[in-house]
């Protein structure tokens, strides 16, 4: 076979039997219904995207034994169609492939194998874009020098048709120069990882060492870990992610050691109609599975077994999740910039409920958005932040402000300002907050009638707000008038006259606001500046008036 793991020929699907690698290379031919079901539900066929692929040429294979002088029987088709999507409940492509394939049943079984044909092709494509974001991604968070990355399962060329999700990612960096090695878990109980992940870089070329599942926290605590890179097999509109056993604790031991954990797969993966994990089906397979391996027995007989074939991680553990579409999860949150609504308005609330526990959006007050095209997503007004749900936010226009017709609420009182960012800047995301330090210095170095200069330099935090200069940021601080929408006037002006302004601004006597290319972005920036004026109120440096020297830390005046 070529690089492709799963090839369409003359009325059978053609792949490599997982189960014997890496010992024995087998070529499986699959021509019926019941041997793609039991293909995917055996795992000789097994990740996700793969078995989303092998799923709709079942369909295919449904379709072209149902049909009878170009007469299509759909309930038939549809039967089998349906137990096809059951034969393995966790990754949600195989579900979403079998649903896109029978879509096309009532054109037609050209039709349908056009449509799968479609899906293989895509698959590869797909993938490269997922692993290149990712890779871009990796540099951003850890630089371009050779790394560690540790990897669990198997997401590679076998997982998928062809290049893989995070082994992929893997493929780039090293094509980069960017690997010095992947730790490879065995992947308990069915050795993925030992199988066919060992086999897969041996064959690209890869350094890489084997290691038991339970070594992967200690290779952090020992510095051996640079990041980790998984695949997924459904990752819900709240940012959980279900993949292979193991998958948790590796979150959970990344995050303990400060290691970027990122999930790679198709935007396929993600199950935009599943709320959070805690809906997810996860697989639980037979007990031989762990009482025994290749025909030995290695637990007593008659042993209770506990067997999931997946673990759920929540999506706080995640730093990223990277898709064809780019980085639509960081730490937790939506990229609301092109995501659906529900996705926005969960991550939204997700966030403002994150911030009121932080203390940063006390009672009512605060306001967050995001912008969708030509209409933003605004938290609701009057609404306490530590209750808020995707049910309490409202959309408006962004020139205009208005709410869309049939909201349930109305929005922040603050809108304006929001919309204001928006008009004049490239935000996808604004969040407005009260934190206390940030709070304080704009109150002290806000004036009632004019924009002030807040100006703070020598801290390398500075560098984690997004300015110009890496060493100084000068942040406006506008009056608050009561008029809010004077407000937002003032801000568009400012930001329009001042392409070189940073991505930040307080409010006299009132808070800040952060805005970026991400929710999470615009939450880092905002988070940054409160730990920034934290080391400035708690230094006791003093505040110095504009015509004060260049050393000083802190420097107010008229712009
Ligand atoms: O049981 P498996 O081997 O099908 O589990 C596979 C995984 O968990 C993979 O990590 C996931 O499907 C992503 S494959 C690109």
């Amino acid at each position: 076979m070529d690089d492709s793991s799963l090839i369409w020929d003359d009325g059978a699907l053609l792949t490599i039997d997982q189960r014997g690698l890496p010992g024995r290379v087998r070529e499986l031919r699959l021509s019926t219904v019941e041997q793609i079901i039991d293909a995917i539900s055996t795992l000789a066929i097994r990740g996700a995207p793969a078995i989303g692929i092998a799923g709709a040429f079942g369909v295919v294979i449904a379709t072209a034994a149902h049909t009878v002088d170009g007469v299509v029987d759909l309930d038939r088709v549809r039967a089998e169609a349906d137990r096809i999507a059951r034969a393995r409940p966790t990754a949600v492509n195989l579900a979403w492939a079998v649903r896109r394939a029978t879509a096309a049943v009532p054109r037609g079984a050209d039709a349908v194998l056009a449509t799968a044909l479609d899906m293989l092709a895509e698959d590869g494509r797909v993938n490269r874009a997922a692993a290149t974001n990712t890779a871009d991604l990796v540099r951003e968070l850890l630089g371009d020098r050779p790394l560690r990355v540790l990897t669990h399962c198997n997401t590679g060329r076998l997982a998928t048709s062809a290049f893989g999700t995070a082994i992929g990612a893997i493929r780039v960096l090293f094509e980069r120069d960017a690997i010095e090695e992947v730790l490879v878990d065995e992947t308990r109980p069915l050795l993925q990882g030992a199988r066919l992940t060992a086999w897969e870089l041996a064959e690209a070329g890869i350094p890489h060492r084997l290691t038991i599942d339970s070594a992967a926290a200690w290779a952090m605590a020992t510095g051996q870990v640079d990041c980790v890179l998984v695949g997924a097999d459904r990752i819900t509109a709240n940012g959980d992610v279900a993949n292979k056993i193991g998958t948790y604790m590796l979150a959970l031991a990344a995050r303990h050691h400060g290691i970027p954990f990122i999930v790679v797969a198709p935007e396929s993966t993600r199950d935009p109609n599943m709320a959070t994990g805690a809906e997810i089906v996860v697989e639980q397979r037979a007990a031989a599975e762990v009482t025994g391996f290749g025909g030995v027995v290695t637990a007593p007989e008659g042993a209770e077994v506990f067997n999931p074939a997946f673990d759920v991680t929540p999506a706080a553990l995640v730093s990223a999740v990277v898709t064809e579409a780019g980085v639509v999860y960081r730490d937790g949150v939506a990229d609301g910039y092109g995501a659906d609504a529900t996705t926005t308005a969960t991550a939204v609330a997700d966030l403002a409920r994150g911030l009121y526990l932080r203390g940063w959006m006390p009672g009512t007050a605060g306001n967050i958005s995001v912008r969708q095209g030509d209409s933003a997503v605004v938290t609701g007004s009057g609404l306490s932040k530590g209750e808020l749900t995707a049910d309490d936010m409202v959309t408006v226009g962004v020139a205009d402000s208005v709410p869309e017709p049939g909201q349930r609420r109305r929005p922040s009182a603050e809108t304006t300002i929001h919309t204001a960012v928006y008009r004049s800047t490239d935000a996808a995301a604004v969040v407005h907050i009260h934190p206390p330090h940030a709070t304080t210095l704009s109150t002290r170095t806000g004036a009632r009638e004019e924009i002030t200069v807040l100006r703070i330099t020598d801290y390398e935090l500075i560098k984690g707000l997004g300015g110009a200069d890496p060493g100084v940021i000068e942040i406006p601080i506008f009056p608050n008038w009561r008029d809010v929408e004077r407000i937002g006037a003032d801000v568009e002006r400012y930001l329009t006259e001042s392409p070189g302004a940073p991505p930040i601004f307080g409010i006299a006597g009132h808070g800040i606001t952060a805005w970026g290319d991400t929710l999470a972005q615009a939450r880092d920036r905002a988070e940054c500046l409160e730990a920034l004026c934290e080391l400035v109120t708690r230094s006791g440096r003093r505040h110095a008036f504009a015509a004060d020297t260049d050393t000083d830390l802190m420097e107010i005046g008229p712009r």
